[in-house]
């Protein structure tokens, strides 16, 4: 490193006075940096800039050109140019692997494009597709942020050009993200944002976008569940199912879960399913089948996949419609489930909400905004509500994955990226 570099680094960015600021004072033939005395020659101009950043900038005769990604120019004129770096902290690891990989780093912050919104994110709750992803087991899609994080609440920061909604700085929001919800800001299409519904915390909206969405998408868009049928919603307790469960009841329908404990169970029971089978100590597919006096789940609801295979088929209705969204439970199968799904005249529907495209989605939410966003409510009889298992600060990420990963959450866990009151 030149000594033009090292005297940078010391003297500006290494100052908590200036902090990942730059002032560059160009006068005649000579640069200043922001302290006095430090009067550096035209010649150094370019590997004075290079100190600031491993990105290429450009150096003109009029003066000095940042990259808008990197850097916000905040006051600018003939002579001068004050220049903060855009960064913010967001969850970061280096290779795939295990939750100790997991720390927040300082990255580049997103500026919003045409139609997006950038959301000042209060908390983002966590997935099992994040945990696939920090295995390296599931890469966002083309065009998604890399940081993890599918779903955020927040405030409305700024409006990017061509936006055509309601959204104006300030507003509270929460949004279904393809990624990037893990960090102190980021960007969303417009149409991927809703409303917080009324009574609702910030850490509770962070828990509805991406579990309700996919429960919504899973008994109505690919379900095509009606009143008085039965719906068989595995892992119960999940994020999702905790959403399924209670969406199920408000269409009519007749919500049988599994999960691996008795309180689990319980719990959900509460929130409205008909009956619950411990996976672990018994067959829940006869136990399906007797609920339904034989009948069997006219939808089963399905992130479990193929050690749950035959069990499923043998409590699957005549007509029944079988929605695989998730392989917990493996993605091999051994057997004749070709001809038993034939015997049931059985449907086989599979979905996956992340790598649909962005119409697909604004829609969705439009749909989900307007019908069931208005049965959410605090501590009404019969309304929607978000079950919040536990709350982890953004900088305890790496606990938080442990906890999923050891099955330990009863419905979600949020991570708080800024204090909410
Ligand atoms: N396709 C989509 O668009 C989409 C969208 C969102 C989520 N998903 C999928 O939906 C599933 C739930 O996601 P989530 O984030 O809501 O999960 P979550 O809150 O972490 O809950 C998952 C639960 O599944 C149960 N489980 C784990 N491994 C199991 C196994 N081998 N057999 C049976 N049950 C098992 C555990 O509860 P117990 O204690 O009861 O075992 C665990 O707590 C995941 O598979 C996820 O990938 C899919």
């Amino acid at each position: 490193m030149s000594s033009v570099q090292n005297l940078l680094l010391e003297s500006l960015l290494g100052t908590k006075h200036v902090d990942n600021a730059a002032i560059i004072k160009i006068h005649a033939r000579t640069v200043l940096v922001s302290s006095p005395g430090f009067n550096i020659s035209p010649s150094d101009i370019r590997v004075l800039v290079n100190g600031f950043s491993k990105n290429p900038v450009q150096v003109r005769r009029d003066g000095l050109y940042f990259r808008e990604k990197d850097y916000k120019c905040v006051r600018a004129d003939e002579r001068s140019l004050y220049a903060k770096k855009r960064i913010m902290l967001a969850v970061h690891f280096d290779q795939p692997g295990g939750p100790e990989n997991l720390y927040l780093k300082e990255v580049a912050k997103p500026e919003p494009g045409p139609g997006e919104v950038l959301l000042k994110v209060a908390a983002s709750a966590l997935n099992r597709a994040d945990v696939l992803q920090r295995w390296g087991q599931y890469s966002p899609p083309p065009g998604a942020s890399n940081i993890l994080g599918l779903e955020a609440s927040g405030h409305v920061v700024t409006v990017g050009p061509g936006c055509q909604g309601p959204w104006k700085a300030g507003h509270s929001a929460m949004a279904l993200l393809a990624g990037g919800g893990q960090a102190e800001y980021v960007t969303v299409p417009e149409g991927h944002l809703m409303p917080v519904p009324k009574g609702l915390t910030l850490i509770q909206a962070a828990a509805i976008p991406e579990a309700w969405l996919t429960a919504f998408q899973l008994l109505h868009v690919i379900g095509q569940v009606k009143a008085g049928e039965t719906v068989l919603i595995h892992a119960g307790s999940s994020g999702v199912g905790t959403a399924a469960v209670q969406l199920a009841r408000q269409a009519g329908a007749i919500p049988l879960v599994t999960a691996g404990s008795l309180d689990k169970i319980k719990a959900v029971e509460k929130l409205g399913a008909a009956a619950g089978f411990n996976y672990k100590e018994g067959d829940f597919s006869a136990a399906t089948l007797e609920f339904t006096k034989g009948a069997g789940a006219n939808v089963i609801l399905d992130c479990v996949g193929g050690s749950y295979w035959e069990k499923n088929v043998a409590c699957l209705a005549l007509d029944g419609r079988w929605v695989l969204y998730g392989l917990l439970g493996g993605a091999e199968v051994h057997g004749e489930l070709l001809s038993k799904l034939l015997t049931k005249r059985g449907s086989l529907l599979t979905s996956l909400l992340r790598s649909r495209d962005k119409k697909y989605k604004a829609e969705l939410v439009a749909a989900f905004t307007q019908q069931i966003l208005p049965h959410f409510a605090q501590d009404e009889p019969g309304s929607l509500r978000p079950v919040v298992d536990t709350v982890f600060p953004l900088k305890q990420v790496a606990e938080a994955h442990v906890y999923m990963e050891q099955n330990k959450n009863l419905g979600k866990i949020v991570l708080e990226v800024t204090p909410v009151p």
